[in-house]
């Protein structure tokens, strides 16, 4: 009974998550607190808590996915709810009905929308017009779950986030690391990117975690040599040098990011203790090697399943 209170103390009830902008630093926490206590209580045993008993997420996918999907699907049959999986093309979307009628229409048949999307546009566009909260499941512009999940499993491993160094290799315009920026800045986490200067993230996206940065003491930094960037890293990330929907680009990324993929001598320049993460999916031998993230550094399956558990929190503090 005692989680039926939590939304109403956390005041996250009806709120989208769309860029993480809108959320303050401890709002971030309080999803981190919740998803420890799910986390807790799944290994104690205790694997459905029906606070969402009878709520229904609608899931719609513009794009594959392997963990988002999953992870939001088992999440809402843990919390006592159920979750439908929307193909784009499979909904009358796919024919021309717009995204607003079609808003219109899922807010009086479920509790809540999670979404993956080409354009960031089209997510914002369902928020406007869904009554219930939308939640983004990735887009061209940001992946705000896969971020607020990736602190947790920081928090997890290093047992703090404030002043820690986290070193993202690889497409300095990547969506993960858009999000990871904010969601870093938010938290106190010192954020370096290693790319060449012709990729560097989306400049509204930038200038907002440089606010959030200011608050909360973080720093960020930008380098174009990856082993500069690496010295005293406690967190070394990559993602995809190629992202859904970029395939066109493949040759001209592939060959810029090059000098960017994580391997093993890259990693001895880091912290002595630092870890590695992935989003996920890898292309391995491309922008990480399999020494590094089968390696002793990585702790990419880890990171993987906490999607279920910060998932499962933020659903509970947005729709319970
Ligand atoms: N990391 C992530 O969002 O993976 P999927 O594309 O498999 O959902
Ligand atoms: N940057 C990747 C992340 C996948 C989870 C993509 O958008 O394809």
């Amino acid at each position: 009974m005692e989680y039926r209170s939590w939304s109403s103390i956390r005041n996250l009830k009806g709120k989208d998550l769309l860029w993480l902008v809108d959320y303050k630093p401890e709002e971030l926490w309080s999803i981190l607190d919740t998803a420890r206590i799910f986390k807790e209580r799944f290994y104690a045993g205790e694997r459905v808590i029906p606070v969402l008993q009878g709520k229904v997420l609608a899931m719609i996918f513009q794009k594959p996915s392997t963990r988002t999907r999953i992870s939001f699907e088992v999440a809402m049959l843990q919390l006592g709810g159920h979750a439908l999986y929307l193909g784009w093309r499979d909904l009358q979307l796919g024919r021309g009905e717009t995204i607003a009628d079609t808003a219109r229409v899922l807010s009086r048949y479920v509790d809540g929308i999670m979404a993956r999307v080409f354009a960031q546009e089209t997510i914002v566009e369902l928020a406007k017009y869904a009554d219930v909260p939308v939640i983004n499941g990735l887009s061209d512009l940001v992946h705000p779950v896969q971020a607020i999940s990736d602190m947790f499993t920081i928090w997890e491993k290093k047992g703090k986030l404030q002043g820690l160094k986290l070193v993202f290799v690889g497409d300095g315009s990547d969506n993960v690391l858009h999000s990871l920026l904010l969601a870093s800045a938010k938290l106190g986490v010192n954020i370096a990117v290693a790319s060449p200067k012709e990729l560097r993230p989306n400049k509204e996206i930038l200038r907002a975690a440089e606010e959030a940065a200011e608050f909360s003491g973080a720093t960020i930094e930008f380098y174009e040599d990856p082993y500069e960037a690496v010295r005293g890293a406690d967190i070394v990330y990559t993602d995809v040098w190629v992202s859904m929907g970029q395939e066109e680009e493949r040759e001209k990324k592939v060959k810029m990011l090059e000098p960017y993929r994580v391997t093993v001598d890259l990693m001895k320049h880091a912290a002595r203790d630092a870890i590695f993460m992935h989003c996920l999916p890898a292309h391995r031998g491309e922008e990480v090697v399999n020494e590094v993230i089968d390696g002793p550094w990585s702790v990419v399956w880890d990171q993987a399943e906490n999607r279920l558990h910060v998932q499962k929190a933020i659903l509970a503090l947005l729709l319970a």
